[in-house]
């Protein structure tokens, strides 16, 4: 029987390899496993982070999942407390695939120079500049799903986001943002379970990604806006997804 678990440290090995092979969108798959096992372990350590696998009869890994319950604190927590050995995992990794490096220079690296400006004081933090009245929500994202190729269509992906969604409504997280590339495998996935297509940008590669939101309980149905609430539509992703949708009324 499957079942879904905290990842272990035994079970990098697996996870990254199955990032590598089946998750190509930006740069840190290119970066090798050994960088990608040290970015998954930082999920599993994260007090914002959720990092499940699932595992077969055989014990064998078969699928992974990476998100957060609070985005920005998560790469607050990683910057200060995985930073240095991400970094030097990463330039080590460049200096042995140029390209990568030169990619890196032209698309991202002002982008993570102004972020470390950031966490070390030199320039005023995110947080800060977006400290307005409306603006506090921590935005949960679900960053990274994946099945082995040989087990795909068979309920693997559903049950890790039913684990991703039990875990973070524990933490009294109600819906999540995830972004997946347009004509991969995730989108027909994704709106299978229910997600609810919110924006679509071009990413720094030039895909074109879609971005969705994952309701993962009826208070996640409620959005706020200047901070009423105005009533949506319930999908209900899972577990009662093929439920008949309802309208929640309009709430003080
Ligand atoms: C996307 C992915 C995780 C789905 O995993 P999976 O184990 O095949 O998913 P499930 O079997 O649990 O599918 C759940 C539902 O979605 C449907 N579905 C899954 N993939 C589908 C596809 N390619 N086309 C149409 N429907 C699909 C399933 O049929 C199932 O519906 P059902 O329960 O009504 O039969 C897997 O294809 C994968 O690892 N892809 C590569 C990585 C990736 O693209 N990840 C997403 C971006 S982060």
């Amino acid at each position: 029987m499957l079942s879904i678990e905290p990842l272990r440290t035994s079970d990098i090995e697996a996870t990254a390899s199955l990032h590598r092979k089946n998750l190509r969108l930006g740069l840190f798959p290119k970066l090798g496993r050994h960088f990608l096992g040290l970015y998954q372990e930082s999920f599993a350590r994260s007090p914002y982070g959720i990092a499940l696998v699932a595992r077969d009869d055989d014990d064998h890994v078969v699928g992974a999942l990476f998100g957060t319950t609070a985005n920005a604190e998560h790469y607050r927590w990683v910057t200060h407390n995985f930073g240095s050995r991400l970094a030097l995992a990463g330039c080590g990794a460049m200096l042995t695939r140029p390209q990568v490096a030169l990619d890196f220079a032209r698309t991202r690296m002002g982008r993570y120079a102004r972020g470390v400006a950031r966490h070390m004081g030199v320039l005023p933090s995110a947080s800060a500049s977006a400290a307005q009245p409306g603006a506090s929500r921590p935005v949960s994202v679900l960053s990274h799903i994946v099945t082995d190729a040989t087990m795909r269509r068979r309920g693997v992906g559903r049950r890790l986001i039913e684990g991703f969604a039990n875990r973070a409504t524990a933490r009294g997280v109600h819906r999540a943002l995830l972004v997946t590339e347009e004509g991969g495998l995730g989108t027909p996935f994704f709106e299978r379970l229910g997600c609810r297509l919110v924006g679509q940008h071009k990413s720094h590669d030039g895909a074109i990604l879609r971005e969705y939101r994952l309701i993962l309980d009826e208070e996640g149905a409620y959005e706020d806006l200047a901070g009423d609430r105005r009533a949506y539509t319930v999908v209900h992703a899972y577990p009662k997804r093929l439920g008949s949708a309802s309208i929640l009324p309009e709430r003080p």
